[in-house]
């Protein structure tokens, strides 16, 4: 017992880190510690001289935990300050700016008009962007010598092959598939000219859509094209329905709204008529009911087509068809 100086352990566990301090303390009252060793030892001795050496060991047990407890009190405090002095946070600095992607705006005008349709009870259907001369130009009823058969207007793939000049292909596709079944689809998708100006792109999206079904007439094309027109455009919009002429329908209409910008006093953009087309319609022609694989005296249906940057340019007022794809972050974030 002579060795335990309390002087030299207080020392110790004075100068001790967090480690050494919990060492020290197995090592003082541990199973095989000091003091714990001293304790037991007690039983060997003279009653007169146990009383007296129990006192002393109490002493220096008192001595030694209160050391212990005081360092562990000082090594939590230094730790704390260590960390007070080096984790803090300056909640004055600017956050880091988190970049928030946006939809853009052709894909959310694509969703806007799905979902116009689809409330009609309309389908989406998507084609091949390659297609066959077949499906993008014979069963449509394109004569072998229209102009847009040019290989001028059309980019041509190996093969015999081009890329699609629009999304009326998808209509024999379907047709195909299903005769002699009803049809009610769109078709949204990228479609390929060889035209490159201010105001049109080489690429662009159209929508297309088609109805096959017995008894479907001229009147089903109105109402549901002015649905739709009146949804995107607004309820009292003014739309007429004007004649035109595609090689795969018969009657051929073009729908025209009233114009969105000088409301009806004439302007640049609707180029002083009041009025801006938005859309080709018309009924199936036979030949490409019967090329479709449907019997044009047992069904009839109608068609349309429409320009995807051509809406959103007019339901988003924007003024140059590039902009849509120049990925420039100060135009896509508008939407
Ligand atoms: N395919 C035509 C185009 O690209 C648009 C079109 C017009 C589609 C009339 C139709 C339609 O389905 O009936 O210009």
């Amino acid at each position: 017992m002579a060795t335990l100086s309390s002087g030299e352990w207080r020392e110790r566990i004075r100068a001790a880190g967090a480690e050494e301090l919990e060492a020290l303390r197995l090592d003082l009252f541990g199973r095989r510690g000091v003091l714990t060793d001293a304790m037991k030892a007690l039983r060997g001795l003279e009653p007169s001289e146990r009383a007296k050496r129990g006192r002393e060991l109490n002493d220096v047990k008192a001595v030694l935990e209160e050391a212990l407890s005081r360092r562990q009190e000082e090594l939590s405090k230094q730790a704390l300050d260590l960390r007070l002095a080096t984790e803090w946070v300056d909640p004055t600095l600017p956050g880091t700016h988190v970049a928030v992607g946006h939809i853009h705006p052709l894909a959310q005008m694509e969703t806007r008009l799905e979902e116009v349709f689809a409330s009609m009870g309309f389908e989406v259907k998507r084609g091949p962007e390659v297609e066959d001369d077949w499906h993008n130009f014979e069963a449509l009823n394109f004569p072998k010598d229209h102009p847009s058969r040019d290989m001028q207007d059309s980019f041509l793939v190996e093969g015999g092959y081009l890329l699609r000049t629009h999304t009326s292909p998808v209509q024999i596709r379907a047709m195909e598939e299903r005769a002699p079944g009803p049809i009610r689809i769109i078709v949204p998708g990228r479609v390929f000219r060889r035209d490159d100006d201010i105001t049109h792109s080489p690429v662009f999206h159209q929508i297309e859509g088609l109805v096959v079904d017995s008894g479907v007439s001229m009147a089903h094309l109105k109402s549901t094209l002015f649905t739709f027109a009146r949804t995107v455009f607004g309820a009292e919009a003014p739309l007429r329905l004007r004649p035109s002429y595609f090689p795969f329908t018969e009657p051929s209409a073009e729908l025209d709204v009233g114009c969105l910008f000088c409301r009806g006093e004439g302007c640049r953009v609707c180029k002083e008529s009041s009025w801006l087309e938005i859309l080709g319609s018309g009924l199936v022609h036979p030949n490409v009911l019967r090329n479709g694989g449907y019997d044009p005296e047992a069904v009839s249906g109608f068609a349309f087509g429409m320009g995807l940057e051509r809406i959103a340019m007019l339901y988003y007022n924007v003024p140059d068809v590039r902009l849509f794809y120049q990925g420039d972050a100060r135009f896509l974030t508008q939407f």
